[in-house]
């Protein structure tokens, strides 16, 4: 098992989810009952409004679990960058990508705490669960790149998984997230180690408030709110 600073390391992060690209889709739906795409497309009605033709980011968009949400808010020449640094999920992107008609989605694969996405060029960032890998220094460059990405008046709209605030909800919650989830992980998706890893970032991770501090500290306008009793959390504003 990892030390704790290494489970950070981009590297061991983009391994973990090119072993979890296999199942990814499939745990998705099994172990949140549902849960992350209703969080999906609430995260994604708190976007302050966009233009029908904007041009913006999903980061750590995963095989493009988002796209749907975003997509009816857009139409072309609007695009869609979704940006990942795992080769597995980028080509199971690419899968979908190809499965869909529309031509206003492109993939970048890369680190988004090393990039090279142009200054002031988004219309408006959004991100599904892709924050706990971060810890809090990422998480302040996270959004510095972000406020750094936006166009003036941008907007954003970001959410994650934390750990409920209510002693007996954060029990259960971080019992499943912990015990059950790498039993499920081992039983059905043959992949233990990487699913328990899950409960660790959760963990660590908290909520979004470290990550709201932020993006208010470096002038952003953000507003925090927590997801069914603080099971989710997330941010959302404009620059
Ligand atoms: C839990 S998945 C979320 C996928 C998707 N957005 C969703 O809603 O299900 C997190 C994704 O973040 C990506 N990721 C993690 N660290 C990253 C980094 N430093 N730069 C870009 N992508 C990263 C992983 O490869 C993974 O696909």
């Amino acid at each position: 098992m990892k030390k704790n600073s290494d489970i950070y390391d981009p590297e061991f992060v983009s391994g973990i989810f090119d072993r979890m690209s296999k199942t990814y889709g499939l745990a998705n739906l099994i172990i949140s009952f549902g849960f992350t795409s209703r969080w999906r497309r609430q995260c994604l009605n708190d976007l302050p409004e966009v233009k029908h033709n904007s041009i913006g980011y999903d980061l750590m968009s995963g095989m493009g679990e988002s796209w749907g949400n975003i997509q009816t808010k857009l139409t072309e020449p609007g695009q869609i960058i979704a940006v990942d640094i795992s080769d597995e999920m980028n080509r199971k992107a690419s899968e979908h990508l190809k499965r869909l008609r529309t031509k206003n989605i492109v993939l970048k694969k890369t680190n988004i705490l090393d990039n090279d996405i142009p200054d002031n060029s988004a219309d408006f960032v959004i991100s599904t669960f892709g924050i706990k890998t971060f810890n809090k220094d990422q998480q302040r460059k996270l959004a510095y790149e972000i406020r750094r990405i936006l166009k003036p008046k941008g907007s954003f709209a970001l959410i994650e998984i934390s750990k409920p605030k209510h002693y007996l909800l954060r029990w259960f919650y971080m019992f499943y997230l912990k015990i059950l989830i790498p039993i499920i992980g081992r039983i059905f998706m043959g992949n233990r180690d990487d699913y328990r890893m899950l409960g660790t970032y959760c963990s660590e991770f908290g909520n979004c408030m470290h990550f709201h501090t932020c993006l208010l500290d470096l002038g952003v306008k953000s507003s925090y709110k927590n997801y069914f009793w603080g099971c989710a959390s997330g941010v959302f504003g404009t620059k």
